[in-house]
């Protein structure tokens, strides 16, 4: 595929792959075709956005950090007093079954979404919620594009910031990304492929969909962690700089430091590591990117030993 200079790109771009289109989807404990996968109109994720996801990663037929993402997932629901009717086990055998029904070891990310189940009526009380979850696992054969690692991410900086945690937690991966999602447009109108989102206080906090890093004279910087997810992405990028020599700081910077990296990347399971061409159209260093070609190795190596690749 070619692409026009200015086509928009995202980092959740992936390899063209004819057999999604006819993967089989679990919803409920049972597999179906695409075509075939549906929920209630009354279900709390499509009405109110009622509901916790997690994207994962398969590799070597094992899903990469599950154990950090269930951590994340579990302490959502906990959090909203959102039963998902699985343990642990359960879950990954509902993940491991959805693999082995569409032929997948390697080479496909997962959306397991578990919402508060069908509402009695179309209104917002939890109570009427009554008939247990609704669990689905979206598995898609997926290769990031590789393309996106010369061309890099082009941010805008948006009005919309991330929130404070007691409006609605930033932490929480639900199932509705409302912020995220007009963080997004603004950038889209603003001409670029997504948004970097700055705190409460204007600090340069995260991207509408991924974690941000920036590099400079060598040192890897990301914000504080405060106002961002919890990106399990980034807490390896961090571990695998502090094991290995690099130097590595969680901590308030601005737009004038962002602007002036050598380097900056993106974290999230997706995509591992996507470079950022630029920001607000100023570009980012010279377009050599080290560290991050580095980080990037390294995070592959991890991968590869904890699947046994
Ligand atoms: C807003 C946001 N930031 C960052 C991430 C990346 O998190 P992870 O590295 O756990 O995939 C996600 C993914 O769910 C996200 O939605």
């Amino acid at each position: 595929m070619t692409d026009a200079p200015h086509a928009s790109h995202s980092t959740h771009d992936a390899a063209a792959d004819d057999r999604n289109r006819d993967i089989l989807i679990y919803v409920n404990g049972e597999l179906v075709h695409r075509d075939e996968a549906k929920v209630s109109v009354y279900d709390s994720g499509f009405m109110l956005g009622d509901g916790m996801w997690e994207g994962m990663r398969l590799y070597n037929g094992q899903w990469a950090f599950f154990d950090e993402h269930m951590d994340r997932f579990f302490a959502s629901c906990k959090a909203v007093s959102l039963d998902p009717g699985l343990t642990r086990e359960g879950v990954l055998e509902a993940l491991n079954r959805t693999a082995e029904a569409n032929g997948m070891t390697s080479d496909a990310h997962c959306r397991l979404m578990v919402t508060r189940g069908v509402k009695d009526k179309p209104f917002q009380h939890p109570a009427l919620s009554r008939s247990g979850p609704t669990v689905v696992i979206i598995a898609e054969h997926s290769k990031p594009a590789e393309s996106l690692q010369a061309r890099g991410i082009r941010l805008a900086t948006v009005p919309q910031v991330r929130g404070l945690p007691n409006s609605q937690d930033p932490k929480f991966n639900s199932h509705s990304k409302l912020n995220c999602v007009i963080a997004c447009l603004q950038a889209e109108a603003a001409g670029a492929d997504e948004a970097l989102m700055l705190d409460p206080h204007g600090f340069v906090n995260t991207t509408n969909a991924c974690n941000f890093f920036v590099v400079r004279k060598g040192e890897v910087w990301t914000s504080t962690g405060d106002y961002c997810m919890n990106g399990v992405t980034r807490a390896k990028v961090i571990a695998l700089c502090r094991a290995n020599g690099i130097p590595v700081f969680e901590k308030n910077f601005s737009l004038y430091e962002a602007y002036g990296a050598d380097e900056a990347f993106l974290t999230g399971t997706f995509g591992a590591q996507t470079p950022v061409a630029s920001i607000d159209g100023k570009p980012i260093g010279d377009g050599d990117r080290p560290v991050t070609a580095r980080i990037r190795a390294l995070y592959k190596a991890l991968v590869a030993e904890v699947t046994g690749g």
